[in-house]
């Protein structure tokens, strides 16, 4: 793409930390944050991906899959998706295995980190003990002289999570994301399944272009042609730009995380691109299989 034709896009923020330090209480609270007051029942839909507007009016695009799936199995793909990641750490907790881990995966990915100091509200609750134990694993924040955003949270007093969502898109400008909007879509798949009633389901992230309902497209083995989109929010879209994510019904068959959608000129282009792939993935398996 020609760089004149590169628009801003939202930051795709991943969320990863050792177990139970709060990943899912955070992505709630913060989608829960951005509910539209009045809306009966709060959560309509999960997609395994939403959007979650700061105060500014920037969007961010939290991925719902735990953090180790996204980087360990999307990254074996090839799907380098995250821009940002954030990394819980349970003041109360303080380091623990899994959050080094975490941290060597996003070093790994060179992905920056965000370090959201969570349940603030124990007793126990000693961030700054978080952060002198981080300089061990080379992550200086701010208030240590570094320059890696911290922010203590609470997700389930619900506490500072406009500071996060502050700091995640301090972090997004300073990266400068750019996608161009005007193409053919090319896409990620988070998620996808066998739906009872509606067939093959994928949960595409954008990742450039934009994804019309009326698109032939190749996603991974499969080809299809879209039938519907479906937002975070439960609600049928036209079209989905960069970084947003978007049900796609209207598959052959059910792809696999990680796997890219691109949109193609015509149905026999996308049999012919499906075929060769699904050659392809044969021949792998045929590779690997014990002899
Ligand atoms: P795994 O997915 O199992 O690794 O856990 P997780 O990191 O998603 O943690 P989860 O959100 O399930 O929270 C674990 C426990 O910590 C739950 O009992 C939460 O209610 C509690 N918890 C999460 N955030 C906070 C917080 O800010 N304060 C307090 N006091 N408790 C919290
Ligand atoms: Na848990
Ligand atoms: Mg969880």
């Amino acid at each position: 793409d020609a760089p004149e034709a590169l628009k801003p896009r939202a930051p795709v923020v991943t969320i990863m930390g050792h177990v139970d330090h709060g990943k899912t209480s955070l992505l709630d609270a913060l989608r829960g944050a951005n509910v539209q007051a009045g809306e009966a029942g709060g959560i309509t839909q999960h997609i395994g991906a939403y959007q979650v507007k700061a105060k500014d009016g920037s969007v961010i695009t939290f991925l719902d899959t735990p953090g180790h799936e996204a980087f360990t199995e999307m990254r074996a793909r090839g799907a380098n998706v995250t821009d940002i990641a954030i990394l819980v750490v349970a003041a109360d907790d303080g380091i623990k295995p899994q959050t080094i881990e975490s941290i060597n995966h996003a070093k790994a990915a060179g992905v920056p980190i965000i370090v959201a100091i969570n349940k603030i509200d124990k007793d126990g609750a000693n961030p700054q003990r978080v952060r002198e134990r981080l300089l061990e694993h080379e992550i200086i924040v701010e208030a240590m002289g570094g320059d890696v955003q911290d922010v203590e949270v609470s997700a389930l007093k619900k506490l500072n999570l406009d500071k996060l969502l502050d700091a995640i898109a301090l972090q997004a400008e300073i990266m400068e994301l750019k996608a161009n909007p005007d193409r053919n879509a090319e896409g990620t798949v988070v998620e996808a399944k066998l739906d009872k009633g509606r067939g093959p389901v994928a949960t595409i992230l954008v990742r450039r272009g934009t994804l019309k309902v009326g698109d032939v497209f190749v996603c991974g083995a499969e080809s299809g042609r879209v039938r519907a989109l479906i937002d975070d929010q439960g609600k049928q879209v036209k079209s989905a730009g960069p970084s947003m994510p978007v049900e796609v019904l209207g598959l052959g068959g059910v792809p696999m995380a990680g796997d890219t959608l691109t949109v193609v000129e015509n149905e026999a282009r996308a049999r012919e691109v499906a075929a060769y792939r699904q050659e392809q993935a044969l021949k792998k398996r045929t590779a690997q299989a014990p002899v």
